[in-house]
């Protein structure tokens, strides 16, 4: 893979470039064909990846230490930082990647505050990757949603896309907005309550870039117009107040009415984990791209790390 200046990944306004991201899903197929062929290089012999979580993760934490492991290097972790590392005892976060990029040769973080990342990518020596910063960022996840997108459909403009849920809260959306504003002829409805809509500052972005978009709190509006519905759970971990979340939590539901009225090639989409809005009944559907779509951030997850781990 050509070799772009990417030290940390922290954003996904750093992938504001269809080179780079071509380049990048071609790495994660060839990757992903390897693979399955039992044909992998092990690239990464003698690098070291530490998962620092300060927030609990199935998918992100498991998909980057499977990715290392398959690429030949070693993971060392800590699953619940706040409580298991010397942050128990007062320790800040700067001090703690300070130490742990002596270690290492790569940190995935999650963390519950935006703009971690950023301070942890100011303190570390190695590479640092953002694996969701509170309600900041999540860029891998929105690099294998569009990756999805690609491998799904066949192509990444002229959609139409329904982001439903919790568009305050949900970092996947804001960083796969800032993806999906490369493809001007996008369309994109926001379909969420109206105490959960999209922040302000997301939509000025929108405006500028030209891209269409509506707001809505009905799912039903454009339901069968829609060439993906990407869902996603609201966030009760956000909520200061539980008794809102209660309130807000059950606004969505795509299940087998809403399924009789979408396009036959359509997809749904949701970062996971899903709570109730997406009844299981529609996961036998073909058009159910879910948990294919992490199946994906295995291959893109090696993809990222092949792209910056030094060799
Ligand atoms: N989509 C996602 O980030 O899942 P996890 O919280 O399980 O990592």
């Amino acid at each position: 893979m050509a070799h772009h200046q990417l030290k940390h990944v922290l954003s996904t306004k750093q992938f504001l470039n269809k080179r780079l991201l071509a380049n990048l899903f071609r790495t994660a197929d060839e990757l992903a064909r390897k693979d399955k062929t039992g044909r992998l290089h092990k690239i990464l012999t003698g690098k070291i990846l530490a998962s620092v979580f300060y927030e609990p993760s199935t998918r992100t934490r498991f998909s980057f230490e499977a990715a290392m492991l398959k690429l030949g290097g070693t993971v060392i972790t800590t699953e619940s930082a706040s409580h298991f590392s010397s942050v128990i005892k007062g320790e800040s976060l700067p001090d703690t990647i300070k130490i742990i990029s002596g270690y290492v040769d790569v940190i995935v973080l999650r963390h519950h505050e935006e703009g971690s990342a950023q301070i942890a990518a100011e303190a570390s020596s190695v590479p640092i990757i953002n694996a969701g910063d509170g309600s900041g960022e999540h860029p891998t996840q929105a690099l294998l949603d569009l990756y999805t997108l690609k491998k799904e459909l066949g192509r990444t403009d002229k959609l139409k896309i329904a982001l439903i849920g919790d568009l305050l809260y949900g970092r996947t959306i804001h960083s796969l907005l800032n993806l999906l504003m490369l493809y001007k002829n996008t369309k994109i409805y926001l379909v969420s309550p109206p105490q959960l809509r999209l922040p302000a500052k997301y939509k000025s972005q929108l405006k500028q870039n030209g891209i269409y978009f509506e707001e809505t709190s009905d799912l039903y509006k454009n339901l069968d117009e829609m060439d993906v519905l990407y869902v996603t759970r609201i966030q009760k971990e956000r909520f200061g107040n539980l008794r809102q979340y209660e309130k807000l939590k059950g606004s969505y539901v795509i299940n087998k009415v809403a399924l009789k009225r979408l396009k036959r090639h359509a997809i749904i989409m949701h970062p996971l984990p899903r709570v109730k809005e997406v009844a299981a009944e529609v996961d036998d559907d073909p058009r159910a791209a879910y948990f294919r779509q992490a199946r994906n951030g295995l291959y893109i997850r090696m993809a990222l790390l092949d792209l910056i781990i030094k060799k």
